[in-house]
């Protein structure tokens, strides 16, 4: 990796700018990598070690944006039973790849990580739940926990302490749907990623029935970070509801695409025009996908919003998972939407019919406007489709998420699903059945 763009605040990733840094336990170690969680184990409390997360205002990365510390302290203060943590490393929203950069360039920094929540939340068992598709990312988070734990970083009795911590890998099913926290639980499990209802929530009734705490890899990554400079000093960065920094994945028709660590609250045109060069070919922004597909797009003209939580929530969008997917003027909203709806379509797990049935409906009357088949009505029928699975009707968040980029690409772009109605097909070029037969080549 190259020097930080100037807008980049690397805290997370400040190694990853280093020459020659190659991400082994020796490099971590010399940066001062693993102090934190011997400073956790040795002389904080795990009380206190959540009330710095609370304190620094860290919200989850893995999508909705919970508060870090306030999920830690929802589990069980006095309790015999087994306490899990659950690393979500299935990183399957598409537009979303800034998990496996942190995986894959600096695991020490996810296992430091994810053993000071450990020590939080008071479990002695971790699992890192990979995508099944991220061979060469688990192979590095092995290596890791294998160098951490030879280095008696993990297993017994850690720095002569009674605190003992064991870290393992899971191979993730090979599913969008496994990466939603109870269907990832019942995989892990060694089930079909179902999920589950809520309540009961994980803190109470999680992997194996005993209580549990999910959290994504940056998130816990994030942690060694908030101890070590401190959560005050954290806070100065971000907005004062959004603090910090969070990983960007920047993709499709920017000059400069890749993963930026930037602070919370940076506007979208900052990060498109200025960290990514600006949109190529010099084609104008059409629109961007704000944080991976499930959060929905929105129109070149709101690309000065703020990229923090409150901000992108007033434009009906959500900020996700920090998966920038850009469009210049050339793509056809419709076509991009059919992708989705094909993915979609694929992945939802079939448990609520609203979910099964609509995702499969969307699809196809998606498709059938892109391939110049569109009814009068279809528009109007995928409104009425999406209301009926959206607003919280199904046990997961997945309909939601789909309704997502479905409800706002009609919302943005009406006129351009009209026109394809109206002329009977696609009037962009590279669309059509190319498109079709490009998604399923
Ligand atoms: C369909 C679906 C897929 C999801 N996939 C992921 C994922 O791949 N990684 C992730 O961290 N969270 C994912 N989530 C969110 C998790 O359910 C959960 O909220 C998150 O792991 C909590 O971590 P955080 O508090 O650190 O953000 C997904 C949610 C849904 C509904």
């Amino acid at each position: 990796m190259s020097a930080p763009h100037p807008l980049e605040v690397p805290l997370l990733t400040r190694r990853l700018h280093q020459a020659g840094y190659d991400g082994s336990l020796a490099a971590y170690r010399a940066g001062g990598g693993y102090r934190q969680f011997e400073r956790a184990v040795t002389s904080l409390t795990p009380d206190q070690v959540t009330d710095m997360i609370k304190d620094s205002g860290l919200r989850g990365r893995g999508g909705a944006g919970f508060a870090t510390g306030l999920k830690w302290s929802f589990m069980p203060k006095e309790s015999v039973k087994p306490h899990y943590l659950l690393v979500n490393a299935d990183e399957s929203e598409p537009g979303t790849f800034k998990d496996r950069l942190l995986m894959e360039r600096d695991p020490h920094l996810v296992v430091e990580g994810a053993a000071i929540a450990a020590y939080a939340i008071r479990a002695r068992q971790v699992y890192v739940y990979v995508r099944g598709e991220y061979r060469h990312p688990r192979a590095c988070m092995d290596r890791a926990i294998a160098e951490a734990r030879a280095d008696g970083l993990l297993g017994r009795n850690l720095f002569g302490t009674p605190y003992s911590l064991e870290m393992h890998t899971h191979p993730g099913a090979g599913a969008y749907i496994c990466g939603e926290e109870t269907a990832l639980m019942e995989s892990l499990e060694g089930k079909r990623g179902h999920p589950r209802p809520k309540p009961p929530f994980p803190a109470g009734f999680g992997a194996w029935g005993m209580p549990t705490t999910i959290n994504n890899v940056e998130t816990v990554a994030t942690a060694p970070v908030i101890l070590e400079m401190g959560a005050l000093e954290y806070r100065k960065h971000g907005t004062p509801n959004s603090p910090g920094t969070f990983l960007v994945g920047v993709s499709g028709h920017v000059k400069r695409p890749g993963v930026y660590e930037l602070p919370l609250g940076i506007p979208a045109r900052a990060v498109i025009d200025e960290v990514c060069g600006g949109v190529r070919g010099g084609r104008r922004l059409k629109a961007f996908y704000v944080g991976g597909s499930s959060t929905g797009l929105l129109p070149a003209q709101h690309a000065d919003v703020p990229l923090d939580h409150d901000s992108v929530r007033k434009l009906g969008v959500m900020l996700g998972t920090g998966g920038l997917v850009v469009m210049d003027e050339s793509a056809c909203i419709v076509r991009a939407t059919m992708v989705l709806a094909d993915f979609y379509d694929h992945e939802t797990c079939g448990q609520c019919s609203q979910c099964r049935v609509g995702m499969e409906w969307c699809y196809q009357i998606i498709r059938r406007i892109e391939l110049g088949q569109g009814q009068p009505d279809d528009v109007a029928t995928l409104l009425d489709l999406i209301e009926n699975f959206a607003g919280g009707k199904t046990i997961c968040a997945f309909a939601d998420g789909a309704a997502m980029p479905y409800r706002t690409a009609i919302q943005a772009f009406r006129a351009e699903w009209d026109e394809h109605v109206r002329r009977g097909g696609c009037p962009f070029a590279q669309s059509g059945e190319r498109a079709l037969e490009a998604v399923h080549a």
